[in-house]
């Protein structure tokens, strides 16, 4: 059995001290919201709960969906490519970036380059589909799952969380489910967006959910992982090759007495059964009283 580990909406705090000059438009009123509220929501010593509880069980690998830093200050992307460093090294890890990872424009140097270990490629997944220029969608195998990395992250105006996969994605992204499928592969398909247009609303939602969705059917996936709403759902997309179980998580760092379901990380353990796939989820969050992780959930997603 394969066991992966997904995690989302890091939000990484405390936030770096900022310069004044770094304050344009989009980030100021970002900073007045962190100040005003998201610091008392999105915690630190929650989200070291979190990850440390992740390392411990020692699932064969971990998928992060987005959403690491807050208001994209150089900084925040230095930090947060040492907290990935902390919960292990590349070949264990796979992150793609979310709408708060691509806040402000930034210089191709920096931002989300310091995580490039992390979101790209292995030698396997490589072999099955070369990684296009623009970087995304990159596969990677490991042994009889592969994963399927997409960006959503656009930058936006304020008060703007929308994102958007592309035309170039996702006609890339129906190749890498198609060679995947060939090859007899279980396929997670990794986005920060909820893919779904029922899922999101305009200022939030993914602008291509419709489109990215046909794809999804014509072509098929077992399992898609999803953040950015902040809360645990499961639903079920009915596609060319069976069902594609299509799950979000809530946001890794969530305090506890937040609006916002608590801080929860999810397990699949993944089996093959016949002509098809047994996954189990297990669901971990963090509870009041002690605070401290506890297993909140445990469900058979498919059997065969
Ligand atoms: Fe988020
Ligand atoms: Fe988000």
């Amino acid at each position: 059995m394969f066991t992966l580990a997904h995690l989302s909406d890091i939000h990484l705090s405390p936030m770096p001290r900022i310069r004044r000059r770094e304050l344009m438009s989009k980030r100021m009123l970002g900073y007045v919201n962190w100040h005003r509220g998201r610091k008392y929501v999105h915690r630190r010593e929650i989200l070291d709960l979190i990850t440390r509880d992740i390392v411990e069980q020692k699932p064969d690998h971990i998928a992060v969906t987005g959403d690491l830093v807050n208001l994209g200050l150089p900084e925040e992307f230095l930090r947060a490519a040492d907290w990935l460093h902390h919960l292990g090294p590349p070949s264990k890890v796979t992150a793609i970036p979310g709408n708060h990872d691509a806040y402000v424009r930034l210089h191709p140097k920096a931002g989300t380059h310091h995580w490039r270990p992390y979101m790209e490629a292995n030698a396997a997944g490589e072999r099955l589909f070369p990684t296009p220029p623009e970087q995304f969608p990159f596969v990677r195998r490991l042994g009889d799952v592969a994963l399927i990395a997409l960006s959503s992250a656009i930058p936006t105006m304020p008060f703007i969380a929308a994102g958007k996969v592309g035309s170039a994605q996702r006609t890339l992204l129906a190749n890498a489910l198609d060679r995947t499928k060939q090859a007899n592969l279980f396929r997670v398909v990794l986005i920060h967006h909820p893919p779904l247009r029922s899922q999101a609303g305009w200022h939030r939602g993914l602008r291509d959910a419709g489109r990215l969705t046909n794809v999804l059917k014509q072509h098929g996936a077992e399992l898609i992982l999803h953040g950015h709403n902040h809360a645990q759902t499961v639903l079920e997309l009915p596609t060319a090759t069976g069902p594609a179980i299509v799950v979000g998580v809530p946001s890794a760092s969530e305090a506890v007495e937040g609006r916002s379901p608590a801080a929860r990380w999810n397990e699949y353990g993944i089996a093959r059964k016949g002509d098809g796939w047994r996954v189990a989820m297990v669901g971990r969050s963090v509870g009041a009283a002690p605070v401290d992780i506890w297993e909140s959930e445990r469900r058979l997603l498919r059997d065969g």
